[in-house]
């Protein structure tokens, strides 16, 4: 999946006076089988997550509450997309160079995962990520 294809997806909401409601059911708002859920919150102001690739995991981040940035590189380019709703989520294939910069006070970002964690599947260094794109 190319990087110009991604882009911020709108979840179902359900708007009530009572409070809102969104929903992912897996395989219909996100294209896989959720087999892992991990959670990222107190992040100090200014600091970064993720600096890594997955050779096959894919993943959907939901900005629960606050806000914050993600920056996805597929080794020629990079692309900013900010979450800021509760019902907005990013798709990330596997392959491309993750970043989280910009964290709000407070903000609580939701992993959905395909994979179970396995640490054989990061690329943590990004020159090798850069060359196993090149050799694609
Ligand atoms: P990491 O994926 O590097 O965090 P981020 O991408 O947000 O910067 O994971 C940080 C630590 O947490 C690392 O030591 C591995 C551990 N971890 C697990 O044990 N299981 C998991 O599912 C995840 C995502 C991380």
């Amino acid at each position: 999946m190319k990087l110009s294809d991604l882009k911020i997806i709108e979840l179902p909401k359900f708007l009530d006076e009572r409070g809102n409601l969104s929903v992912i059911e897996e395989n219909k708002n996100i294209p896989f089988k959720i087999e892992r859920v991990y959670w990222i919150y107190d992040v100090p102001g200014g600091d970064k997550r993720g600096g890594h690739a997955y050779r096959n995991n894919e993943e959907f981040i939901v900005a629960l509450s606050g806000a914050f940035d993600i920056i996805l590189d597929d080794g020629n380019g990079k692309k900013r997309f900010q979450l800021n709703r509760s019902y907005y989520g990013l798709y990330v294939p596997n392959g491309l160079w993750r970043e989280m910069d910009n964290f709000s006070t407070n903000s609580l970002a939701v992993v959905l995962s395909s994979t179970k964690y396995n640490e054989d599947d990061y690329i943590r260094n990004y020159d090798e990520f850069v060359n196993l794109n090149k050799n694609r």
